[in-house]
């Protein structure tokens, strides 16, 4: 199996970017953790990330017919970007929105999400660790039976 994480914009700079929020993690150490545990489940873990909102639409659709499911941290764009929403359900795969943060104990602006409502699944506010859960609500999710 194939997947895509997805990183948005400002997530390169994990490790100092505001650490009381995001921690101290980087993302590079993020990928590598993900990248252990999807090689442990014996799945193909590809990493994207971008500052630029037509750069994630690119990669998304570069995604159709190449992975079976696309774990995202939009940053900031989760909260304005009907472009993604729109890459997402284009390519028609299934996907999982995650944050660092808890998105609903923070500003009234970063409550509202364009990708949750269609996402399989979203997870917030457990820090590098929503990744891993991220990932492993997606296994499960793909690995069902289908209906
Ligand atoms: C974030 C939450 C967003 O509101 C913010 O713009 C980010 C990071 C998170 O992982 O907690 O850049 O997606």
């Amino acid at each position: 199996m194939r997947l895509l994480l997805l990183n948005g914009p400002n997530l390169n700079l994990l490790g100092q970017r505001e650490p009381g929020v995001y921690g101290v993690m980087t993302l590079k150490a993020i990928e590598a953790d993900l990248l252990a545990q999807a090689e442990a489940e014996a799945v193909q873990l590809e990493c994207f990330q971008s500052n630029f909102e037509g750069a994630l639409v690119d990669r998304i659709h570069q995604a159709i017919g190449q992975v079976q499911g696309i774990l995202i941290n939009a940053g900031a764009y989760t909260h304005t970007s009907i472009a993604l929403r729109d890459a997402l359900l284009g390519a028609a795969i299934p996907y999982v929105e995650l944050h660092l943060s808890n998105t609903h104990a923070r500003e009234g602006f970063r409550h509202h999400s364009y990708l949750a409502d269609r996402a399989v699944g979203v997870v917030s506010g457990f820090g590098a660790l929503s990744y891993r859960l991220a990932l492993e609500g997606l296994l499960a999710h793909l690995r069902q039976p289908q209906q």
